[in-house]
């Protein structure tokens, strides 16, 4: 490449400071040049910490004036399609942040305007780049499990009600399943092959809401002038059938009255099974005997380098044309299963997904 790529943000808060970083561990092969928030201060202050020299309100301003190449869109939920959309158009590639968007209708139009632009869409499933998900792939390509017939999907909080946007369906388009259940979702289902969703029975509930009596911990987000209603589920459970047989069992809160956080994946196969909680176990028979194994390494999530590993595949994408191990159809399929469950917790119904 003769010259570096020239990399914008989009939506300055929390999670751009890590995609920022990303990008800055990467000098050789791009520039972040631009950043912009609706919040106008708190992009200065983002660029003035990170060094970007140009900063924007109004990301159409930013994309016509400043020749972008590739886009990090780090908004809430609500502005990643019109982010996203509008940066394709403008001849960027993106990165958006999970969930792809608030709807399955919304992740389409997304890759529609990447296929009409011949450029990537990638969203941050940051969990495909952990070290726990390549100690799993090891196994399961080595054949260990056998065929994986039953999964479980958990990734619970006894007391994590984000509060702010997060809690405003308005603006994120659900809670915890949306928000959370996302990223297990999303991983157990790379891990399995990625085979195709045909079916979900969920529920949704929100009985504890966004603060827990006696506990004194309030949302952690701000909500400016009462910006934002809580609106959303607090916990979500479901059963996602999958074109191969697979069921998945999800499970995912941002309150529950249960012992402790926990974020657990669970694979069960003809040949053995696995729960990473969080180190790697993996459970079988030989000889006749019952027997579990561990191993010798630490194979919980580990975060460092997690996100600097996303970036740097998406921009190796970009730069070198490298096959995306996120498919723009991910998000989407991803997108059709929440809705699907949202459906079939307010129906009673267990709902097809069109795949
Ligand atoms: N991968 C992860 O582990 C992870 C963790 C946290 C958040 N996220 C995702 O990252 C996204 C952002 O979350 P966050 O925690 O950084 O939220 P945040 O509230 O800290 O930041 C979001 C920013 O987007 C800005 N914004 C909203 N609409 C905009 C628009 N039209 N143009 C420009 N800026 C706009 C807001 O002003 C705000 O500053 C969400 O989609 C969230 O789901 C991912």
């Amino acid at each position: 490449m003769d010259k570096k790529l020239r990399v914008a943000i989009i939506g300055t808060g929390n999670i751009s400071n890590y995609h920022v970083k990303g990008y800055k561990a990467l000098p050789h092969l791009c520039d972040v040049v631009a950043c912009c928030d609706i919040d106008l201060d708190k992009a200065k202050a983002y660029a003035s910490r990170n060094g970007i020299p140009a900063v924007y309100a109004d990301y159409n301003e930013m994309l016509e004036k400043e020749s972008i190449d590739a886009v990090s869109v780090c908004t809430w939920n609500a502005a990643h399609k019109g982010a996203a959309v509008a940066a394709l158009n403008a001849g960027a590639h993106v990165i958006v942040e999970k969930p792809m968007a608030m709807n399955a209708k919304e992740a389409r139009e997304m890759v529609d305007a990447a296929k009409k632009n011949n450029k990537i869409i990638m969203t941050a499933f940051v969990r495909r780049f952990g070290n726990d998900a390549d100690f799993l792939t090891d196994f399961i390509k080595g054949g260990t499990f056998g065929d994986i017939y039953y999964t479980k999907a958990t990734y619970l909080r006894r007391n994590g009600c984000p509060g702010g946007w997060f809690g405003d369906k308005a603006y994120s388009g659900g809670g915890p399943l949306i928000d959370l259940g996302v990223h297990v979702m999303d991983l157990v289902r790379y891990l399995c092959g990625s085979p195709k969703p045909v079916s979900a029975f969920g529920v949704t509930y929100n009985n504890l809401g966004m603060d827990r009596a006696g506990s004194g911990e309030k949302a952690w987000r701000a909500n400016p002038n009462g910006m934002f209603k809580y609106t959303v589920e607090d916990f979500a459970s479901a059963l996602i059938r999958f074109d191969n047989g697979m069921t998945m069992q999800l499970e995912t809160s941002f309150n529950l009255n249960v012992k402790k956080d926990c974020g657990v994946i669970s694979l069960f196969g003809t040949k053995a099974g696995a729960v990473a909680d969080p180190q790697l176990e993996i459970y079988s028979d030989m000889n006749g005997h019952m027997i579990n194994i561990g191993m010798t390494e630490s194979t919980a999530l580990s975060f460092d380098g997690l996100f600097e590993r996303e970036i740097a595949h998406f921009v190796d994408c970009v730069v070198n044309g490298t096959e995306c191990r996120v498919k723009p159809e991910d998000g989407v399929v991803l997108m059709k299963m929440i809705d699907a469950i949202y459906e079939s917790a307010a129906t009673g119904k267990e709902v097809a997904i069109d795949c």
